[in-house]
């Protein structure tokens, strides 16, 4: 039997360790899909689907120590073994590490909008990172989007509508759906502050 501590090593990801793409099969030794959500925050969606589909591996990119941590930690003590956590930039890890055709569905939930004008071009959702995306999921694969930030929204639905690998879904993938009205940390906040929430989902055809 697994101990947590030998889970908390497992679930880490550490790119010091990486030279090249990744090898999913040999990371969780399965050869179950991948989800990757961007800006895992304190884990509330990833852990939740990761206990509620262990066929499923997730990987959750958190920049934030702090919150790195906690998911990690998290996991952990729930003996999650389809859950792997990078604490860095979810652009350059994307970019540089992850492989061609080999994901099955980003999940990108209230990234962080920088509202002052002069702080926009820290946005993460940018033409090249739309281009990583779309190289890596898998025919079929899903990209899923929320925000309360209709700007931005727009700006990143603006971006996708643009691309010709990308096609609207008809809804959000059922699995994500079966979590329930909220999913994310700060879903749960936004909907108790009764703040309009923008999202949708697109399919790699
Ligand atoms: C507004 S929070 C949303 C967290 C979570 N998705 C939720 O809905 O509860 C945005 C998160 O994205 C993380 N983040 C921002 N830019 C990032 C990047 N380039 N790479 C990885 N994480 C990033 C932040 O540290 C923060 O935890």
């Amino acid at each position: 039997m697994t101990t947590p501590v030998e889970i908390l090593d497992q679930i880490e990801i550490s790119m010091s360790d990486l030279n090249d793409r990744i090898d999913w099969t040999e990371l969780f030794g399965n050869m179950n899909p991948v989800e990757i959500e961007i800006g895992c925050g304190k884990g509330r969606f990833i852990i939740n689907s990761a206990m509620k589909y262990p066929d499923i591996n997730y990987v959750g990119i958190e920049r934030a120590l702090r919150y790195f941590r906690f998911v990690k930690e998290r996991s952990a003590k729930r003996n999650l073994t389809n859950i792997r956590v990078l604490q860095d930039d979810a652009g350059y890890f994307i970019e540089r590490f992850v492989p061609d055709h080999s994901v099955t569905a980003y999940h990108i939930y209230f990234p962080d909008p920088w509202p002052k004008k002069r702080h926009r071009k820290r946005r993460l959702f940018k033409q090249d990172f739309l281009g990583h995306i779309e190289r890596t999921l898998i025919s079929g694969g899903t990209v899923d989007i929320a925000t309360d930030y209709v700007e931005y929204y727009e700006e990143m639905i603006a971006l996708i509508e643009a691309s010709d690998v990308l096609n609207k879904m008809e809804d959000i993938p059922e699995r994500v759906k079966s979590l329930g009205e909220i999913r994310t940390n700060f879903e749960t906040k936004y909907v108790a502050e009764g703040r309009p929430i923008y999202r949708k989902g697109y399919e790699k055809h």
